[in-house]
């Protein structure tokens, strides 16, 4: 299995609408390549943890590399891994907006650096624990 973790700048014209139509594909599609994980969106950005077997996932990636209602996404995690952060989740989803972004862009910072699998897997339950307090 793999985890892989992606930035993308959310194509400005798209309705909310075309942001629920992405949640209702993941939610058809995922269940049957194995794949679980979290998008999460707001100030114009998406920010997606897809974790699964490694075929699906990457196969899942390229149709998402090539969809229009994103540009310029960037890996900015990919680890093996046994076992899953989202395993309840077939694409969880969260609207970022009230929420601070920060956490994000140190991500994004960190870009060109290694990030060790454990210090990303500790970082994403802190993560996700933040957003679910936030709630
Ligand atoms: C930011 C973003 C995240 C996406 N995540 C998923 C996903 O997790 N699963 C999925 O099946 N499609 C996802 N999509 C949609 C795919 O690009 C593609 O439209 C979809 O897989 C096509 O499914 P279909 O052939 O069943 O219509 C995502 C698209 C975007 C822009």
């Amino acid at each position: 299995m793999i985890r892989l973790l992606y930035l993308s700048n959310r194509t400005p014209t798209i309705s909310d609408e075309q942001v629920y139509d992405i949640l209702v594909s993941a939610r058809r599609n995922n269940p049957i390549n194995s794949i679980t994980g979290i998008l999460i969106h707001g100030g114009g950005l998406f920010m997606q943890v897809l974790e699964g077997p490694e075929q699906e996932v990457l196969r899942q990636y390229v149709k998402i590399l090539n969809d229009h209602r994103h540009s310029n996404p960037q890996i900015l995690h990919i680890s093996p891994t046994n076992n899953r952060i989202f395993e309840k989740w077939s694409m969880g989803a969260i609207d970022g907006d009230p929420l601070q972004f920060q956490y994000i862009s140190e991500l994004r910072a960190r870009r060109l650096e290694v990030i060790e699998a454990k210090t990303f897997t500790d970082t994403m339950r802190e993560f996700v624990k933040r957003l679910t307090a936030a709630k």
